[in-house]
């Protein structure tokens, strides 16, 4: 393989990085992944919590307090004009906007999982916890199953 190429592709990532979309949607493309990655973050942070058996620790609770803040807020994330049919350099697909019921759907099933496992969290209650997370994570994986590309 040529040397050069681990470089060249580090430098075409920074070029990519320096132009970055500025417009409304590149904004909100953005924005979503942050708190997408804010999201992984509590699912990860709440995960190693479980394996420790310290399902009831301030983490699990902060982190939970955290999941159940953002969901609602996720249908609003993907506003008209940040999808792959706009040009947007997104893993969103862009039958979240042609089927917006089913997306809604998907997004209504993940808060309300939310919100059982920040209750769940709040009653320290470890077996509930450990279920709760379960359902949330299928309410992760459901959604991207459909309308994120792998
Ligand atoms: C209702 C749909 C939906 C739900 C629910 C959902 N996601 Fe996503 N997620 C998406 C879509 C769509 C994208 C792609 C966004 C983009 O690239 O613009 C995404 C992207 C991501 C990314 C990548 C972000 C990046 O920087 O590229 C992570 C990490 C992620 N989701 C984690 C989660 C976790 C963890 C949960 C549950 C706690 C979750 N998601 C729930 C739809 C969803």
């Amino acid at each position: 393989m040529n040397p050069l190429f681990p470089l060249t592709a580090a430098t075409l990532v920074l070029l990519l990085g320096a132009c970055a979309d500025t417009s409304p949607g590149g904004k909100a493309v953005s924005a979503r992944h942050e708190r997408f990655e804010e999201m992984g973050a509590a699912m990860k942070a709440i995960g190693g919590e479980l394996e420790k058996d310290n399902a009831t620790s301030a983490t699990v609770r902060q982190s939970a307090d955290r999941l159940a803040a953002l969901a609602p807020q996720v249908k609003g994330w993907f506003p008209a004009g940040s999808g792959p049919q706009d040009g947007k350099r997104t893993d969103a697909k862009a039958e979240i906007w042609t089927r917006q019921a089913e997306f809604g759907a998907a997004a209504t099933r993940f808060e309300a999982a939310a919100v059982a496992l920040k209750a769940a969290a709040d009653a320290g209650d470890a077996a509930k916890i450990r279920a709760a997370v379960q359902t949330v994570g299928a309410a992760c994986k459901a959604c991207h199953q459909t309308f994120k590309e792998d």
